[in-house]
Formats: structure tokens, sequence, C-alpha cells
């Protein structure tokens, strides 16, 4: 989960290269580096730490070179320190690679290059691959690399360098993300679409199995076996605006407030009001094939499997078609039981995280159908798809998913509806109805923005607090799972999320005067399972009070009930039930960025973590 950048042209690598690291540095932050060859020389300078850390150690010891290999790093093998971080170089300091991912048989291959007589320098698996690449080299940077990947092990993404084979930079991939782009006279390479954006659009997604090799003004394409393949680039429709914070203080307050946007972007040319349709026209997905479908399989990880979730309830509801949803992790180890005419769904923002690509892999050699929705166009799971359903959210930088996950409901509810129109089980009228409701969202949004300051003294009254309780029922459970990990991740407070009605089987113990319990309590008044679930949810709540319970509730505008039974009161627009998720989860993303700005946490990269977890 590291961020790599490389440049090849006319101008100083350096600056250029630390550029790209910056955009990328949500990838991982525990120490960086960065290497040039000039003159027939390497240069490199390494630290620890953030890569402002560099950016000091550069300026009283610059470098300085036409080409260069960048890297800002989260630790997996050998402690975050200054020898650790890349770039790695081989015994004679003539070959430097950057890496991305974990090579599994390192320390087989480092018995077998220290018995050959290579010096080892660091801890890492990384440094095999210099050693590799020394051990072939016979004067082709390209060769050396594809023989060095014979023997290489894991998931991988590397760059490489040699100052005795000038003017190239070749890079591989096996698993992590590895784009390339291309601009007149130069070439660049980078772990990400939003680091290339500020130099082209046109940009080439590596396939397991491919090198690039990099010269300035010719980019080649070949497999594994150095058989030449042809290029495909891709045209990327981001701005490199909107990859900036656009005056925001953090990434993840910015996306937040792009959901009104994200969400009416992923809504673009997909709903016909005059025929009451959905139009998934670019999954590619005939109507005999939607209409074959009698189980759904919903698989993700993190944040995308929230989504998942809460699309189980949409599209029972809707299209009243059997589904499970499994976790990434779990489902590429577990020995599931393949169902006929299964469709298989992948929620993943980043369309690189290695347990959901793995479990893709292990769903579609089982024989199922599988759809990707996905954020970033040309990622790995888009390769691995028979349909992609692309979310529009733009770029998104911050660590915790926001706007991703609006645009992932949205994307599910419009799944929910195609299949209940090809199966029959929604009349026209409720279609239309629907579809009506769901261009609502955008200026819906706007409105629950509005609540920003009073959940901003909301925080104030609450941020000292160490544990808290998240609760919801029926479509509503999962978006309380969501605030709770939003919490979690960035402000480093203990958050569970549970289905309400389960508080009488063990979570009642834990409340007393302290803990913070936060409802999701809104209604559909025109459902009437909705109003049952939300008789019982104020219930809990009262349940709650009488143990002193702190009561924070996400309810519909003008619900004095819930009002009146609350310590705070937080309302949304009213909404049909199966879209009040993407209402009422607003409050949960602005609430955890208030508390987690008020400790003083690091919210666009918070510990620990990394934006796209591209290892197991
Ligand atoms: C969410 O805020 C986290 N960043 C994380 O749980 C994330 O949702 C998970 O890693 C899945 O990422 P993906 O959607 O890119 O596959």
């Amino acid at each position: 989960m590291c961020g790599i950048f490389g440049y090849i042209g006319n101008r100083d690598a350096v600056p250029i290269v630390l550029e790209g690291l910056k955009s990328l540095e949500y990838r991982g932050y525990d120490s960086a580096g960065v290497a040039v060859v000039k003159n027939g020389e390497v240069g490199l300078r390494r630290c620890s730490g953030k890569l402002s850390n560099l950016k000091g150690l550069l300026a009283s010891q610059p470098l300085e070179g036409n080409y260069g290999l960048g890297h800002t790093r989260w630790a997996t093998h050998g402690r975050p320190t200054e020898e650790n971080a890349h770039p790695h170089r081989d015994c004679k300091s003539r070959i430097v690679v950057v890496h991305n991912g974990i090579i599994e048989n390192y320390l087989t291959l480092k018995r077998g290059l220290t018995s050959e007589g290579h010096q080892f320098t660091t801890e890492t698996d990384t440094e095999v691959i210099a050693h590799l690449i020394e051990k072939y080299f016979d004067g082709n940077l390209e060769s050396a690399v594809i023989e060095a990947l014979k023997e290489l092990r894991g998931l991988f993404a590397f760059s490489a360098i040699s100052a005795d084979d000038p003017q190239k930079i070749v890079t591989g991939r096996d698993g992590p993300p590895s784009v390339v782009g291309r601009v007149e006279g130069e070439g660049f390479v980078a772990s990400d679409v939003p680091a290339l954006l500020p130099h082209t659009r046109d940009v080439l997604f590596l396939d397991d199995g491919e090198i690039a090799v990099i010269e300035p003004g010719r980019i080649r394409l070949m497999d594994f076996s150095g058989k030449e393949r042809e290029l495909h680039f891709n045209r990327i429709t981001w701005d490199p605006v909107q990859a900036e914070k656009g005056g925001f203080k953090h990434f993840m307050l910015k996306e937040i407030y792009e959901q009104p946007t994200a969400v009416s972007e992923t809504l673009v040319g997909r709903l016909s009001l005059d025929s009451n349709e959905v139009r998934l026209d670019d999954v590619g997905f005939s109507v005999e094939e939607w209409r074959s479908f009698k189980n759904v399989c919903l698989i993700g990880c993190g944040t995308s499997w929230h989504s998942g979730l809460a699309g189980k309830y949409m599209i029972e509801s809707l299209a009243r078609i059997p589904v499970q949803v499994d976790y990434g992790s779990e489902f590429r180890y577990r020995n599931p039981v393949p169902q006929p005419d299964t469709l298989c769904v992948v929620i993943t923002q980043s369309g690189e995280t290695a347990d959901a690509l793995a479990a893709q892999r292990k769903a579609r050699d089982m024989g199922m159908k599988i759809l990707t929705i996905t954020n970033v166009v040309g990622s790995m799971t888009t390769r691995l798809a028979d349909g992609v359903l692309h979310t529009r959210a733009g770029p998104e930088i911050g660590v915790a998913s926001t706007k991703a996950f609006a645009t992932q409901l949205t994307a599910l509810y419009m799944l929910a509806l195609q299949l209940g129109r090809v199966h029959g089980s929604m009349t026209l009228e409720q279609l239309g109805a629907a579809l009506s409701e769901l261009t609502t969202l955008p200026h819906k949004l706007e409105k629950v923005l509005e609540l920003d300051a009073r959940i901003e003294t909301v925080a104030k009254s609450l941020f000292r607090s160490n544990d808290f309780l998240f609760l919801g029922r029926g479509v509503h459970f999962p978006i309380a799972l969501e605030g709770a990990l939003k919490l979690k991740e960035i402000s480093y407070i203990h958050a569970e999320g549970y289905p309400a009605g389960e508080m009488k089987h063990g979570p009642n113990a834990l409340i007393d005067g302290n803990l913070p319990v936060v409802f999701v309590v809104t209604q559909d008044k025109d459902l009437p399972e909705s109003q049952q679930r939300y008789e019982k949810v104020l219930n809990n709540i009262r349940e709650v009070k009488s143990r002193d319970g702190i009561i924070l509730s996400v309810g519909i505008e003008g619900d004095e009930e819930v009002a009146e039974a609350s310590d705070h009161y937080l309302p949304v627009p009213a909404s049909s039930d199966l879209l009040l998720p993407i209402l009422e989860v607003v409050p949960l993303q602005l609430l955890a960025y208030r508390i987690a700005i008020l400790r003083g946490c690091d919210v666009d990269q918070p510990r620990n973590l990394a934006k796209s977890v591209t290892v197991e």
C-alpha cells in the first residue's frame, strides 16, 4: 500500500517526482525516498517519516537528474526506518528499485543470492528485486527484469532504473496498480491516476503480467515473457483540480461536501423518467441476462461491505431475489456453495483491493457472472468483470471513504430497480415513484450539509468520550455500522455498530451516563414496515435513556417525538425507506470528522491505514 512515482524526460526529475509522491501520500506515509541518475551515477536520498522530511533532506543535500523514481511507504516487511525506505539498490548501486506489494518468497531468494555473494543491507523483501536484476543484468534492463520476474512470487508493482542502461524506466505489475502516463518527449509511472493528472490524461493501466519500458518519447508494452503487446491508453476525464482540496481544510471534508454532485453524476444518463426505466446499458448485459439472475452475491471490504449490506435490503425488497453478502477476505477462503444463475456483484471504490479481487477471481472461477461497482475506470476489478457499473464520485483521496459510499448506495439502488423491473416485481408506477425520488437526492443532500455547524456543536460535547455505540434497524443498520467505522478510522475512538434489536442481548450492559449512543431513527411514513421498525427504535431510545445513556439521533425533519427523546437531534429530509441511508450517513460522516478535528487527529491520513489495501 505504497505510492510509486517515476519521471523521464527533459526536465529536472526531482521536483516532479516529489509532487507526484505528495498526491500519493495517502497510500502510505511512514518513510519516503527518491533516486535519480545523472552522468552515469545514481543519486539517492531517503528518510523515515512523512514526505516533508524528505523535502527537508533534499533542500540540504540536493539531487538532480532528468529521470528518476520516488516512493512513499507503508511498511509491511522491515521497520519504517531510513535503511528500509525505498528506493533500494543492488550491490554496486547501479540498479535502483521501488516496489509496492509483498514478495512472498523473498527469504528463499535472499538466501540464494547471499550464497552467490550478494550483500543485503535492509530487512525488506523489496531489496531482492534489485539484486535479482543485478544477477541477470547484461546491459539491457528490461531483459534482466524479465529474468528476475521468473523467480518472484507474490503481489508486486515495481519500477527500476539503471545507470548502465540509462534513459529508461522499466515497470512491471502483478497485483497492485501501476499506471503509465505519456506526454510528448516525456514518460511517467505512478501507483494511481490522480498523481498523473497534473501532467497528462493519457494513461495506460498495466495489466497483471505486463511490463512497460518508458523512454523519453517512446513507451513499449510487453508481457512477462518479453512478447510485445499493443498499447491501450485510456483518456481520463477527471481534471487535476478535482484531485486538490478546493479550499477545504481536508480532502475528507471536501469529499463529504461533494456528495450532491457525486450522486447526481452517478445518476446522469441512467434514469428515463418518460419510460419509467433505469438505463444500465453501460453494464452491457442483455435483458435475458438480467432476467436470468435468480440469486445475488454481494462482495466488498470495509465501507464497500457496508454498502453491500444495504444493497441486500434494497435488492431483496425491490427485486424479491435472495441476496448473500460477503466480506472479500472471508469469501476468498470460505467454501461457498455455488448457486445456479448467481450474479456476483463486487463493490470496490479503488478497484484494486486485494481481498476483493481475490474473491472476484474465485467467484468467476465458480462460474458466476461478475458485475463490478467501482469508482476507478480501468482499475483491475473492471478487467476481471463481465460488466462494470461505474460510480462517478471523482477521485477520492481521503482514506475514510465518504462520497464513494453514497454513490455505491445509489448504484446498488439502481441495480435493485433494474432487477425489479426485469423480474416484474415492481409495477411501472412504483418504478416511476422510485425514479423521481432518486432525482431529489442531490438537493436533499445539499440540505443535510447545512447541519454541519450544528454537528460541530454536538461534537464539542461528545469528543472526549472513548466509546460510542451506533444503532439502527433494517437498511439503516449498515449505516450504523458505517457511522461507527468512520469514527474508528479517523478519531481512533472505539465505536460499535449494532442492530438496535440486539441491544437486549448484550450491549445494554455497556450503557451508562458516559456512553454516547447514536441512533439512526428515520422513517418512511408511506411504508408500514418502516413505521413498525421506527416504533421499535423509538422504544430502544427510551430504554437507553432510562439507563442515562447520551442519545444522539438522526431522524427525519419535523419528528418532534425523536427530538424530545434525544439529547441531540439531527434531522434529514424525508425520503423513501431505501433511499434514506444516502441522506442519514452524511451527519455521521460529519460527526466523525468534527470529533477527529477536536481530538487533533490527522483526518486525511489516519494512523495504520491507507486508502487502497492492495496486499492481503
Ligand atoms: C473506508 O473508509 C476504508 N478506507 C476502507 O474500509 C475501504 O472501504 C476498504 O478498504 C475497501 O476499499 P475499496 O472500496 O477501494 O475496495
